[in-house]
């Protein structure tokens, strides 16, 4: 079994690798003046298990094509398995036409990484676990919720609220109030255009509670905010904010700057520039 790093989140790769007590394989990933990108395995892996971790972080295509390189030398070097850890899988919130005319990305994704060879896949929480489905290789779809609930769990938080800030989370914020033994709330939001949406109702009670927000990921912090805000208006106290993958795209980190968010808890899936991980809680999937 030989592991190797692709550029999105070395960090994680050897946290992967400490914990399995197996270092890392040498690999060489490197860029022609062109933008082309160039991968050389640095030892042998004939017959072996290849582990590949990259995930789909900024900037996304890159990481993607890198991925697609790493997985056809490992193929042409005679590897026995190909087996793609992506912690994040982007592309994911293209996993259905919405409107005529669209592509189903995610899909289009899994259909390239198996053409090109990869053998299994080890995902953490796909924006829409259906998603496995779109793979004919088998897929490992594990979560983040268990590191996020232990860690919540750990700090006793006084008349906790879980709310999922819309239909989707639905079930991950009943699972998450079930283990607290917190109500939970649902937020309605109506999405305007890609990164925009606003919240028009909710289901539940918050009142007088501290919620916990819980997410797949935080991209740009738009659909936060307006939640933390909705809930504000409508009595709750400060609130938690946990999601498994911090994106943290254009204006994330002054919008969770927000003087109503008292703590943001994510996981390592996607590596936090160094400067930036203090300011948030930085649980690691590695284990
Ligand atoms: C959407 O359904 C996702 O679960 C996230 O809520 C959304 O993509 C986050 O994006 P942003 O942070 O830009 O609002």
């Amino acid at each position: 079994l030989r592991i190797f790093s692709g550029s999105s989140n070395p960090k994680l790769a050897e946290r992967i690798s400490e914990e399995l007590g197996l270092p890392l394989g040498k690999i060489k990933v490197s860029r022609f003046k062109s933008g082309e990108i160039y991968v050389h395995y640095e030892e042998t892996i004939r017959n072996c298990d290849v582990f590949l971790v990259q995930s789909f972080s900024h900037p996304i295509n890159d990481h993607f094509v890198e991925l697609l390189v790493m997985i056809d030398a490992a193929k042409r070097a005679s590897a026995r398995t190909v087996n793609i850890i992506v912690p994040y899988y982007g592309y994911a919130r293209q996993e259905r036409k919405a409107a005529p005319r669209e592509p189903i990305s995610a899909k289009m994704l899994a259909d390239v990484l198996t053409t090109v060879g990869a053998t299994r896949v080890i995902t953490i929480d796909l924006h829409a676990p259906a998603i496995q489905g779109f793979f004919n290789i088998p897929v490992d779809h594990l979560t983040g919720l268990d590191l996020i609930s232990d860690y919540l769990k750990s700090k006793n938080i006084k008349n906790p609220v879980v709310v999922s800030p819309d239909a989707g989370r639905a079930s991950t914020a009943e699972k998450l109030a079930n283990y607290l033994d917190a109500p939970f709330a649902i937020m309605i939001k109506k999405r305007q255009a890609h990164n925009e949406s606003n919240i028009t109702h909710v289901i539940g009670d918050v009142e007088g509670g501290t919620p916990i927000i819980i997410e797949d990921m935080i991209d740009t912090g738009g659909t936060i905010v307006n939640v933390v805000e909705g809930l504000k208006e409508r009595g709750a106290n400060d609130v938690y904010v946990c999601a498994t993958h911090p994106l943290f795209s254009g204006p994330a980190l002054q919008r969770l700057d927000h003087p109503n968010i008292k703590e943001v808890i994510v996981t390592d899936t996607i590596a936090l520039p160094d400067n930036r991980s203090d300011r948030f809680t930085v649980l690691s999937v590695a284990p």
